[in-house]
């Protein structure tokens, strides 16, 4: 495995639930400090009661589909807080599963908000000089499979997830002089609470080896960020076991 040093500080949305949730607690385990973000601010505490060093995990009340467009003034007001990031893992996330006639632009404003202006705009804080640590620093983000392919009602979703895979890589092109890394991942089904016990009922015919967990998307993240990972740039990487695709 790979390990992680306190002064290597993540930030890391979507950390209350789910995929986050997992990277967050494995950052930290690994040695790292986290700044966790969600809305929830008793699910994140009680999430660093449970991690392994919890005098290195922080939690971060924000809701980030609010003023996207000052997301980078807050990431580097992070930083004044924090010290400079090693490292931003975008989880957060919103389902949308909605007929193209059944659409309405507050739906797809919200969906876009979440799913591709927020993880832009923190980004685009992140890639300040003044923000990370420079070479060997990295982001990774969590799009999914179905900017790939996808089944009926997925538009929105899959319109917002695949111009985040898009976008990651652009970013990647950008910053690459400055020595840091960005990534981003898609996984098919994986078990949290955004993916509905019907809904995976329905799905668990077409995983013959199961369904993906959040410690499977963890530790790739972990690698990603890692210097194991110091020639992986502008890639976005298919999770599934031979299901979907
Ligand atoms: N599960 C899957 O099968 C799957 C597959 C492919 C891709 N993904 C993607 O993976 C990511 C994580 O999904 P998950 O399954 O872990 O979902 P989850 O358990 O529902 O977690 C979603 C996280 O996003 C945060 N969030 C949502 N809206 C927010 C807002 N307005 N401001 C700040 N935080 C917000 C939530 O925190 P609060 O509610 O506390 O704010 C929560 O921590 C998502 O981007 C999802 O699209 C998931």
């Amino acid at each position: 495995m790979f390990e992680f040093t306190k002064d290597q500080i993540f930030i890391i949305t979507g950390a209350s639930s789910g995929i986050g949730e997992g990277v967050s607690l494995l950052l930290n385990e690994l040695g790292a400090t986290v700044v966790a973000i969600a809305r929830r601010m008793d699910k994140l505490e009680e999430i660093k009661a449970s991690s392994a060093h919890p005098e290195n995990f922080f939690c971060e009340r924000k809701d980030l589909s609010v003023d996207c467009g000052t997301l980078d003034a807050y990431v580097r007001s992070l930083k004044a807080k924090y010290g400079k990031f090693r490292g931003l893992v975008y989880c957060a996330g919103i389902p949308a599963v909605i007929s193209l006639q059944a659409i309405t632009p507050e739906m797809a404003e919200e969906t876009f908000n979440i799913n591709y202006f927020a993880p832009l705009f923190m980004a685009k804080g992140f890639a300040d000089r003044r923000v990370n640590t420079g070479k060997g620093s990295a982001m990774v983000f969590i799009s999914s499979i179905a900017a790939e392919c996808c089944g009926k009602g997925m538009s929105l979703y899959s319109g917002s997830k695949a111009a985040l895979k898009a976008s990651a890589r652009v970013i990647a092109k950008e910053i690459a002089p400055n020595g840091v890394r960005v990534n981003s991942i898609l996984p098919a089904d994986i078990e949290t609470p955004m993916t509905a016990e019907e809904y995976m009922q329905r799905r668990k015919p077409l995983y013959p080896m199961g369904f993906g967990s959040v410690s499977d998307v963890a530790n790739f993240v972990a690698f990603l960020l890692s210097d194991k990972a110091k020639w992986i740039s502008g890639q976005s990487y298919i999770m599934d076991c031979a299901a979907l695709l």
